[in-house]
């Protein structure tokens, strides 16, 4: 009985991460975009930058985000390599040239394996996240 419940708590878990992965995924198995809604972009990010707000953003960051997305935020980790659904580089152009409004939402609602950060942090500390992983691509 009890081993027949891990397996079938396996298989779901096993289940609920290929779905998640397809999700993110075209016909052909290709990572399709991940655009925020356009209302995101008026978002304004209401914190002013300074060293605390940063330091805030690099704990909470490196306490959560470090496994996939990497130290310098260019997701080089081994738990990268081996999920199907890639981590964002931060360091790249495409990821830079987004609002914060937009990278505040994708957090806010997460995607596939990276989780609604909302249903953790509050929306000081997601902000203050934005902004610390904005300065990543500048320690290069
Ligand atoms: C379990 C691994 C994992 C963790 C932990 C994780 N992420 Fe992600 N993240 C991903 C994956 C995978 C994607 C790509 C999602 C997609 O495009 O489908 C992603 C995408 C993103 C994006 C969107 C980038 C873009 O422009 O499309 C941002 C921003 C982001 N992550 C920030 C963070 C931050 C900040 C944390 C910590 C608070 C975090 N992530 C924790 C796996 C993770």
């Amino acid at each position: 009985m009890k081993k027949s419940k891990t397996i079938l708590f396996s298989t779901i878990v096993v289940l609920s991460i290929l779905s998640f992965n397809s999700f993110a995924q075209d016909a052909t198995g290709q990572q399709t975009p991940w655009v925020a809604p356009p209302e995101a972009d008026k978002l304004v990010n209401p914190l002013e930058e300074g060293k605390a707000v940063l330091d805030k953003g690099k704990a909470i960051y490196t306490a959560e985000c470090v496994v996939c997305h990497g130290t310098y935020g260019n997701a080089e980790t081994n738990i990268a390599e081996s999920l199907e659904q890639k981590p964002k580089n931060f360091t790249k152009e495409d990821f830079l040239t987004q609002t914060d409004g937009a990278i505040f939402w994708k957090l806010s609602e997460g995607r596939g394996l990276m989780q609604p950060f909302k249903t953790m942090l509050t929306e000081e500390e997601i902000w203050s996240v934005v902004m610390y992983v904005k300065t990543l691509a500048q320690d290069d």
